[in-house]
Order: C-alpha cells, then structure tokens, then sequence
C-alpha cells in the first residue's frame, strides 16, 4: 500500500510518521519539500504530488493552524485549509484512493455543556473554524473515501506545547493567572496518529466506515486545570516551582484577535464503536508526556 502523507513535521504529522510505517510505504512531505510539492499555498502543486505519486491513501495533517494569524489572513487561511484540501480531494476521488483528514472542534459554537455530536449543527468563532469547515465540506463533496476526524486541544512532546509554557512560567513567577472557563479534552498526537492507522486497516476491509467522526482523549478538562496537574506531577518529580497561586480566570482575561470556543467537548461515540477501540483518559497522554518532557537531558 502506498501511502502518502502531507504536514510530515507538524505536531500530528510527525507522529503519522511513525505509526502509518508499518501500513506499508509511506511518502512524507512537508512545505519545503524539493522531490514533489508539499505547500499548500500551491493547490496546483500538491495536486500534481497525488497525480505523481498515485497513493491509495492520502493522509492529510498540513494546515494554516495560527488561530489568531488567520483572523488577519484570511485568504491565506482559505488557500491552505479548504482550497488545496479541495485539489487534493478531488484527485484522490479521481485514483480511487483514501483521503485522511483533520478538522476541529472551533467549526462549532463552543456554546453549552454538551460534547458537540457530528451532525450538531456547525457555526464556526472564528476564521479559523469556518476555513477548517470548508474544507471538510470539500473533502465530504469531492471524495467520497474519506475519513475526517475532528480533534481538540493537541499536543505533542516536540516542540512547544501548553505544558511546556506553564512550566516556564512555573518556574519564573509566583502567580499566574490561567482559564476556566474553556472545556475540552487535551490529546496527544501520538493518539491521533495511533488511531489514524487503526482506523485505516478497517477502512480498507470496510469501505462503508467512510464519513466525519470525533475524536479527542476521554473526559474533560479547562487550562486552568490542566495547568494545575502540569504542576502536580513537575512537584511530584523533585523539579522546583516558584508558582504558589494559580489564578483562575475567565477568557475575557486574555484578549485575542480569534474567539476562541468555550465548549470544546466532543462525544466521540460514534468513532469508538465503528472502529471498536476505546479512547483513553486525557490524563494518561499527559502524564505520559510530561514524564518523558521531565527525564529528557535538556530539562
Ligand atoms: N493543534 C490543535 O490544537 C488542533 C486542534 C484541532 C484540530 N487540529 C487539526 O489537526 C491537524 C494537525 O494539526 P497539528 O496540531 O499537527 O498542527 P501543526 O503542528 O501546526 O501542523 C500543521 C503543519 O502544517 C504546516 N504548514 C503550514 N503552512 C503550510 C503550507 N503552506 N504548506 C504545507 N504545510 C504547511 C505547518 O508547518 P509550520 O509548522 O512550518 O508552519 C505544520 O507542519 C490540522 O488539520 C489542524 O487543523 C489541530
């Protein structure tokens, strides 16, 4: 099986090259790739790399992902989110392949208390959110083989991450200052991707698996408390912390260009019984990131 896979270095994308290699042989690209076009700012460009290459899946982790950069971007956002994602998905429909694809919670509302079900009704904060919803309706219109997982709240061990900034501050000041009044579910890369790989191993023996599902660690959370289990497990590892008060504040407290959801809650019942697996805890992926991030020889 021939797999192709765009964002290779992103937060999911890294993680989907480890756990789409033993699927068969993966061809990873990124931005600046120089054998095939992987910029999405290139609809031609990315189009030509499916033509090329002829895989028969395509998983897609690239995106304009800048929340609050989109807000003053916007075509730019439209070109990477929706307009290539549609090039793409209509030259994946042409070789009968598999289109993967990423979305998110912020196509919805974030209004009330009940995790968003897949056919909720969509009405996207932010600029951000309405380009991720065109082009889950782009992949949903132009190939029909496709499976769209919509995800909150990600994290990954490389690079920067929310446990990471917290930390830092952690460590510099006494008080800080963290929301409450968002809700959501922190997931690990790691898991999407794992998740990404089961799930195409079914779709190729069960075509009629196709269609758009949730997909976030199990139970929820707000920052302010997330923040708080970041410093519980650092304090419980022997690492310092100067922080002694941790505030909790409401979003209004952080002014940013992009709206931000406070409902990100997403039931994902439908992913687990048609892929019959079984999302873990949020707290699991956490802790186990941050256990890696307090043994690594740069801490
Ligand atoms: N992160 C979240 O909390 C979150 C939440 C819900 C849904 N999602 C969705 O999950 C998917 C994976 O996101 P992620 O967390 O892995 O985000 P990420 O780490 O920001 O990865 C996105 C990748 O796209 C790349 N990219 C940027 N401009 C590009 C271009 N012109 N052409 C090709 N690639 C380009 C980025 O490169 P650079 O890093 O060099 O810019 C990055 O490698 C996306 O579809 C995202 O919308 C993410």
């Amino acid at each position: 099986m021939n797999i192709l896979l765009f964002g290779k270095t992103g937060q999911v994308g890294w993680e989907l090259q480890r756990a789409l290699a033993p699927l068969g042989n993966v061809i990873a690209v990124d931005v600046s790739s120089t054998d095939y076009c992987g910029d999405f700012s290139n609809p031609h460009g990315v189009a030509e790399t499916v033509r090329r290459i002829r895989p028969d899946v395509i998983v897609n982790a690239a995106a304009h992902t800048a929340v609050d950069k989109a807000e003053s971007e916007r075509e730019f956002a439209e070109l990477l989110n929706a307009t290539s994602v549609a090039a793409i998905a209509r030259e994946a429909a042409a070789l009968n392949a598999w289109l993967i694809h990423y979305s998110t919670d912020y196509v919805f509302p974030g209004t009330g208390d009940k995790p968003w079900c897949e056919n909720d009704e969509t009405a996207p904060l932010n600029v951000y959110g309405e380009t991720k919803l065109a082009g889950e309706k782009a992949v949903q219109q132009f190939c029909p083989k496709h499976l769209i997982f919509r995800t909150s709240w990600v994290y990954a061990g490389k690079g920067n991450n929310f446990a990471k900034t917290m930390l830092k501050l952690a460590k510099e000041r006494e008080t800080l200052s963290v929301i409450n009044d968002q809700f959501g579910a922190p997931t690990g890369a790691e898991l999407l991707a794992d998740c990404t790989a089961h799930a195409i191993r079914i779709a190729q023996q069960q075509p009629d698996v196709a269609g758009l599902y949730h997909l976030v660690a199990s139970g929820t959370t707000t920052w302010h408390a997330y923040a708080q289990l970041v410093f519980e497990q650092a304090r419980k590892t022997g690492i310092t912390l100067a922080v002694n008060n941790v505030n909790a504040v409401s979003t209004e407290a952080f002014p940013t260009p992009a709206k931000r959801p406070h409902n990100s809650r997403l039931n994902t019942e439908k992913f687990q019984r048609t892929f019959g697996l079984v999302l873990p805890q949020w707290e699991t992926g956490v802790k186990r990131m941050l256990e890696e991030l307090f043994t690594s020889v740069t801490l």
